[in-house]
């Protein structure tokens, strides 16, 4: 898919931003604080998805407007689709999201219907940082693919709160063990759904991260890509479609933890523990692994990402390369650029000349405004 055209104003420090992107590489450039990272959040937000940066949804609003408008027509492969995400100071909790003019009551029609790989200089965080970043970014992966299992992730969610509440009232003495059990067989069932997706994900993930590592790293290295199921043993043999037997070792682990969740007051078994590991060589990528080794992991499942999507969905998705490109040398450079040479690429960057991509349209930014495009600027990148 591909955006033909997107209107932003009221956004951050967003003005007037009235954009007809290219269809391959588009470059915004700009110095420091002018609004490119905005520009590539507001449209990652038409995704249905929150802040990748963890913006609040009171602080999209520019603090000088009253109303932020964002727009985005883009293309897939069936139609031609509009997305209208509006919001108001004075109702800040009541978005206005239109789709192809229709109301939506929430994001979940963009999140079927849009879709963005968002490559972030907080990436390396999927290496470095707790085992949620990792289950995260699998089930937003997954999620894409699938957009119904959201919903497993948020049932999860509720479930776990719901079981955690009945653990301090038993901590208080005002409940027994058993009415945890009404808890534990839907948790069950929802868990072992999760871990089987997250299972299917990972082993598409692992393939696609051990062929494109070896190509970054020059065949010299290889990573290891696994799920570490909290409940399934390594060497489980999941169904082909999550079943019955799943849920009843989910329950029973659930279960044999009852006396120990009583005594830490929360829920310490589950799809809440699992994890991913990434190993180099054999070694743990977070602990032992060197910085460029650590990015360069982080780059290889975006990409892998990308590339599971495409494969999937017979269809690209809109790629957002925020920072990203300025760090790589040329010939990773050249490498991210051959992976997603189809799709349609928002690359942001303080020095366009340090990209090296065929670029269809370079965009200045200068607060929070376009000041240039291509007409004024050519061949400033070289052809990668
Ligand atoms: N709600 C808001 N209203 C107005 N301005 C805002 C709001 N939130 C953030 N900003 C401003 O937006 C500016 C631009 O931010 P952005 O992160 O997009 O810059 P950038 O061009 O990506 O810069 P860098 O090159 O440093 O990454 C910042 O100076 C910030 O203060
Ligand atoms: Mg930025």
């Amino acid at each position: 898919m591909y955006i033909t055209r997107i209107t932003v104003s009221g956004f951050k420090n967003l003005k007037h931003i009235d954009l007809i992107p290219g269809k391959n590489f588009n470059i915004i450039y700009g110095q420091n604080a002018q609004g490119k990272t905005n520009l590539l959040e507001a449209l990652w937000i038409s995704t249905g998805c929150r802040s990748f940066r963890n913006s609040k949804e009171k602080d999209y609003l520019a603090f000088d407007e009253d109303e932020f408008d964002i727009k985005i027509i883009f293309q897939d492969e069936l139609r031609t689709q509009e997305i209208n995400y509006r919001m108001i100071r004075k109702n800040i909790k009541n978005k206005l999201i239109t789709l192809n003019g229709v109301v939506q009551k929430n994001n979940s029609g963009l999140f079927e219907n849009f879709k963005c790989i968002a490559f972030l200089p907080d990436d390396i965080e999927l290496i470095r940082g707790t085992p949620d970043k990792r289950r995260n970014f699998t089930d937003l992966c997954y999620s894409q693919l699938k957009p119904k299992s959201m919903s497993f992730i948020r049932k999860y969610d509720q479930l776990t709160a719901q079981r955690n509440a009945v653990i301090k009232n038993i901590t208080a003495g005002k409940d027994s063990e058993e009415s945890l059990d009404i808890w534990d067989r839907q948790l069950a069932a929802v868990g072992s759904y999760i871990s089987f997706m997250r299972n299917q994900y990972v082993e598409k993930l692992s393939v696609r991260c051990r062929e494109l590592y070896s190509r970054i790293a020059g065949g010299t290295e290889t990573l290891t890509v696994s799920y570490q199921s909290n409940i399934f043993p390594q060497d489980f043999e999941y169904p082909s479609v999550p079943d019955s037997s799943m849920t009843e070792i989910y329950y029973r682990k659930l279960h044999e933890g009852i006396k120990n969740d009583i005594r830490l007051g929360y829920t310490h078994t589950g799809a809440g523990r699992d994890d991913i590991s990434l190993k180099i060589n054999g070694l743990s990528a977070k602990e032992f692994g060197s910085q460029g080794q650590q990015k360069s992991t982080a780059l290889v499942m975006r990409l892998a990402q990308a590339q599971i999507y495409s494969e999937e969905k017979q269809e690209s998705p809109v790629i957002l390369l925020d920072d990203v490109m300025g760090e790589l040398d040329e010939r990773r450079q050249k490498f991210v650029c051959s992976i997603i040479a189809d799709m349609q690429v928002f690359i942001t960057t303080c020095n366009h000349r340090a990209v090296i991509a065929e670029c269809e349209n370079i965009f200045e930014m200068h607060g929070g405004r376009i000041i240039t495009d291509s007409e004024e600027k050519s061949n400033v990148c070289s052809s990668g």
